[in-house]
Parts: structure tokens; sequence; C-alpha cells
């Protein structure tokens, strides 16, 4: 059965939006509203897998939400919303809950690192996360979802559970009318030369929200002299940048910084390297802080404004939910008749 397509993302509110968050994720958010219908989500039930303050949850939620409009999602052509706001999230997690294995959710290495050594203690919630992201694509039957490298594994588990869904039921959903499969499969978008941004202050480790030192990301936030200041720190190497992509081997913050420059100004690293190959790094830092300032500059003033503004952000949310739950409905009273729930 072909199914419509249609795409779906969600970024925690969490605190501290990033460069990884905008290259790998939310400039693709952008790009996909010229050629499809999208649902972004701003996933506040994921983040209370671990423990939060209220209040900084509630500021990070607007936070979110304000850095969607201010990257450019229309959320009038499109829809954006908070995950709570939609119950049918929780109701289809739990249905996949029963579909999937537990040694499906052991092989998951983001619960490992984030649960690190103590898993005994980690909640339930954090290692059922990738179950209930499931539930969030497919609670819209969505078809295609842009993300970083890290979510990868998510993504795959996702079609694994789509398809035992599929198969499990086959009979019941043949039955009710649709075709072969009630389900899409997922397909994860993972494209461009920053699908894995690295951390300013070590080539080797994901650039991430949760990293204590400030320096090693580029937050959205950020103003033109914070930006200036963490690109100039960052670290490099004494060689000057190559000419040819094999140059970059074996040399991961030269790496990361030109595959910046590349997805900043929409072009590839082989370009970038035909530009600053042979050059000095500081020429190219000075470079890449006027590019990073340009583009993530208004994006931070923006993002500030619109925050600051909660009538018109919570009004964007109630609306969005609203249009969200009116396509989730139908879609879990369907999954509630296949599984043979009176409703
Ligand atoms: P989250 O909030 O950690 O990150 C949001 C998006 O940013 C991407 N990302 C990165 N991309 C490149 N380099 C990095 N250093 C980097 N860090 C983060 C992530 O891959 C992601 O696309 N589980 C998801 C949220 C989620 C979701 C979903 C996504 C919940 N339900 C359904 C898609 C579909 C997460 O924690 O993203």
């Amino acid at each position: 059965m072909a199914f419509k397509e249609l795409v779906f993302s969600g970024v925690q509110p969490t605190g501290n939006l990033h460069l990884g968050n905008y290259l790998g994720a939310i400039v693709k958010f952008v790009e996909l509203q010229k050629s499809h219908q999208c649902i972004y989500c701003v996933v506040d039930m994921h983040a209370i897998t671990q423990p939060h303050n209220p209040a900084d949850l509630v500021a990070n939620i607007r936070e979110v939400t304000a850095a969607f409009i201010a990257c450019g999602i229309d959320p009038k052509q499109h829809i954006v919303f908070n995950q709570s706001q939609v119950a049918e999230h929780a109701e289809l997690a739990w249905v996949f809950n029963c579909v999937a294995r537990m040694g499906w959710l052991n092989r998951m290495t983001q619960f490992k690192e984030k649960a690190g050594k103590d898993r005994e203690n980690a909640s339930i919630g954090l290692y059922d996360y990738p179950v209930l992201m499931a539930a969030d694509i497919l609670v819209y039957r969505a078809t295609h979802v842009p993300v970083g490298e890290d979510q990868k594994q998510h993504l795959e588990l996702a079609r694994d559970i789509a398809q035992k869904f599929n198969n499990d039921f086959a009979e019941s959903i043949a039955a009710r009318g649709f075709g072969e499969g009630f389900f899409p499969l997922p397909e994860p978008l993972i494209q461009g030369p920053a699908t894995r941004v690295m951390s300013l202050r070590d080539g080797s480790k994901k650039m991430s929200k949760s990293d204590a030192s400030d320096y090693s990301r580029i937050n959205l936030s950020d103003d033109a002299d914070a930006i200036a200041q963490k690109v100039r720190k960052a670290k490099t190497d004494p060689e000057p940048l190559p000419s040819e992509l094999a140059g970059l081997d074996k040399r991961p913050e030269a790496a990361n910084l030109v595959g910046i420059f590349a997805a900043l100004n929409g072009t590839s690293k082989d370009q970038v390297l035909t530009d600053f190959g042979g050059g000095q790094f500081s020429q190219f830092k000075a470079a890449l802080v006027d590019l990073a300032v340009a583009k993530l500059g208004p994006i931070g003033a923006e993002m500030k404004k619109l925050s600051a503004d909660h009538a018109y952000i919570d009004a964007v949310l109630r609306d969005g939910s609203d249009r969200a739950r009116a396509i989730a409905a139908p879609n879990m009273k369907a999954v509630k008749e296949i599984i043979g729930f009176l409703s």
C-alpha cells in the first residue's frame, strides 16, 4: 500500500539547543517544508526520562518552539506542537510496549550512554524512550524522519516495531481494508556535511547539550561575541588545511570545522577545501566566525524575542496540538480496532 508522504521529527526541550541540533536536524526541517507536509514536535515527555526541574522544562518548551519559528518553520502551513498535549502518543506507546522485544531495547546504545554505570537506577522511561519515539512517528503514520546520525538506531527500532505490528495483526489489518500494512516503515533522512557535529573541544565527542564545558558547543542563543570566542578557541592541529577530503582523515577537529562551515554555507566539504585548502587555520577560523555570526546571530535574537512572548508561543502550541490530535485520533482508533479493543 502506498502511504501519503508525511514528515515528522522531534527535539527535546532539555536546554541549550546547539549547532548540532541546528545543522543535523532543524535546517533540514526548514528545507522539507518546501516539498512535504511536516509535523514538528517538542518532545516534552521524552524530557522527563531524566531528572528535571519543572520551571526549567516550561521555559525550555517555549524556547524550542521559539527556535523552530526563528529558524524558519512556519507553524501555520505545518504543525508545531508539544507532545504531552496529544495523549495518543502515550496511548500508542503502550501498545508498542507490547510489540517491541526486550532484546531489541537491550541493544540501544543511547540508553547505555545515558544510563552510565548506574543502570539499576535509570528510570524505566529512559529505557523505554525509543518505544515512545516510534509511537511519536507512527501515530501520524509518518513516512520520513529528518534526524542527526545519533538517532539512526532509534529509527531502525521504529521500523522493526512497525513491521512486527503489521505482521502480528496482518489478518485484522487486511479485514479492515488497510491492505498489507497499517504502518509505513519510516525512512530516516540523514544527509549533508553535518549529520554528526562534534564538540569544539574534542573532535572525538559529539556536540551535546549535556557537556559540562560551554566552550564545547555553540548555542543557538549565543550572541556574536560568544560565537566568535568559541570558534577562535576551538581545538585544531598545527597543520594547514588540506586541499582534498582525504587529507582530513585522522584530523577530527579539522574535519568537524570544515563540515560546520560547509553546512552553514550550504555547500560541500570539497568546496570548502577548494576555497581554503593550503591556508592557515587562523584565516579559516576568521571566515567561519563571520559566517556563523551572520547565520546564527539573527536566529538567536529572534529566539529571545519570541520566547518572551508566552501568549503567542502558547497559542501556537495549542493550535498545533489540536491539528496534530485531529490526525492522531483516527489512527489510534483504528489501532484499537485492529488489536481487538472495544471503542
Ligand atoms: P535531541 O533533542 O537529542 O536532538 C534533536 C535533533 O538534533 C540532532 N542532533 C545532532 N545532529 C548532529 N550533530 C549533533 N551533535 C547532534 N546532536 C543532536 C538529533 O539527531 C535530533 O535529530 N530522540 C530525539 C527526539 C525525538 C524524535 C522523535 C526525533 C523524540 N521523538 C521522533 C525524531 C522522531 C532526540 O533526543 O533528539
